[in-house]
């Protein structure tokens, strides 16, 4: 991947500024009367023009062509695509898990392969999020996309993505993640063929990283770690396709240039990654298990402070050390929403049923917790220290109930005896 680099992300809210040729970023000003190179001036803004400064985000790009030139759009099939709000079904209090979804037999690019499994909110009023898994194995080169309707969280599980965005090339492998802004136009490669993983589309106020609180300065995600990608541009004209969610339905346009034109730009709106093996891990060192929110990376707030739209939460390789305690997490029932996905390994509350690939959904006051097994197994085991290793999980957090699809509800992929895993819980209790 010779073309790919990236500017450290010193902060949320930084300045970049990167050129593909010499002198493309105009100095002293934003908009010239003529732009260097022939090129066209063009503010992409992720916020209102008026929000207050912490929280503005806005791009200025220098491209070939500007982005009205495109022909009208078209309402295009959806696919296994849906969009808030969540209605066609009533949403379930059980506890749902899902294998795998298949890898597709015919051609499916990135876009063709996403498929929803649930969601909660409105696309239209900038709330909630809407759940998605993909399964691909098809290089997009002459068809382009972009997301109208919020940012996209992506979480490869099998093959690696490479992103070619308006602000250059995102190379992300299982166990990085990336993050595409609203409206950020991109095609996706796929490098090692067939790839599979997850999507979280935030349609609220953009991922940032929490609070540290009295954990200090440091710890958790670190806004070092966070790349963005340095400008790198396409010349190319031939007969394209522009495709484009848009208050939930999928839009397309002919386009006779590529899109990802942009020579030049700086501002704080761009795509970036994050390697979660640079997560720092915080846990106890004493006893019980801390409560999950301690492996926040990345949360999208909402108006209510400490309660998410999403919360991105991993459980990393990590040391056990606990004593007197049980070491899985417990069983528990949460105001948030929580849909689980397993990148590697094994999960620690679960003995099998939990593959890498799969996912599970456990809603508002839905109970769960250890199965039976696990259960057994950490009640009983001599506590030494242990490392955790061989496992990455993440769980997508939400305060709004995850309302399933009906693909997700009808679907082979579907364990429906799920609940049994708890059904073997013994009755210890002696008066
Ligand atoms: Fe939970």
């Amino acid at each position: 991947m010779a073309d790919e680099a990236y500017q450290y992300q010193s902060g949320f809210a930084n300045e970049f500024a990167s050129e593909a040729l010499p002198g493309a970023l105009p100095q002293g000003q934003n908009s010239p009367q003529k732009v260097k190179y022939g090129l066209y001036a063009e503010q992409l803004s992720g916020t209102a023009f008026t929000a207050p400064r912490k929280e503005n985000r806005r791009s200025w790009t220098y491209r070939i062509r500007p982005s009205v030139m495109h022909e009208p759009f078209q309402q295009i099939d959806n696919g296994l695509i849906c969009s808030a709000p969540f209605n066609a079904l009533p949403p379930t209090p059980n506890q749902m898990r899902w294998n795998p979804i298949d890898m597709p037999d015919e051609p499916r690019d990135f876009v063709q392969g996403i498929v929803t499994m649930g969601g909660n909110g409105d696309a239209s009023s900038q709330s909630g999020v809407a759940i998605h898994v993909y399964a691909a194995n098809t290089s997009m080169s002459n068809r382009f996309f972009y997301n109208a309707d919020g940012e996209l969280l992506i979480v490869p599980q099998q093959g690696r993505l490479l992103l070619r965005t308006e602000c250059g090339v995102l190379e992300v492998r299982p166990s990085e993640i990336a993050v595409l802004p609203r409206g950020i136009k991109c095609r996706v490669e796929l490098p090692d063929g067939p790839s599979r993983g997850y999507i979280c589309e935030n349609y609220g106020a953009s991922f940032r990283l929490p609070d540290l609180g009295p954990i200090g300065a440091n710890g958790l995600a670190n806004p070092r770690d966070f790349l963005s990608p340095v400008a790198a541009y396409e010349e190319r004209e031939g007969d394209f396709r522009l495709v484009c969610k848009y208050q939930g339905n999928l839009w397309e346009a002919r386009i006779k240039h590529s899109p990802l034109d942009v020579v030049a730009w700086h501002g704080n709106y761009a795509p970036y990654k994050y390697d979660l093996a640079t997560f720092n891990c915080i846990n106890s060192v004493s006893f019980d298990h801390p409560d999950p929110s301690i492996y926040t990376v990345i949360s999208a707030p909402t108006d209510t402070p400490g309660t998410a739209n999403c919360d991105f939460v991993i459980f990393p390789p990590r040391w056990m050390v606990m004593e007197h305690s049980f070491r899985p997490p417990w069983f528990h029932r949460n105001f948030m929403s929580e849909f689980m996905g397993l990148i590697v390994g094994q999960y620690d509350a679960k003995a099998d049923g939990f593959v890498p690939g799969g996912c599970s959904l456990h809603n508002c006051m839905s109970g769960h917790g250890p199965d039976a097994a696990t259960f057994e197994k950490a009640s009983n085991e001599e506590l030494k220290p242990v490392k955790q290793e061989n496992t990455l999980a993440f769980m997508f957090e939400t305060r709004f109930a995850v309302r399933p699809t009906p693909y997700a509800m009808e679907t082979a992929q579907r364990q429906h005896d799920y609940y049994t895993c708890w059904q073997d819980l013994k009755k210890h209790f002696k008066a």
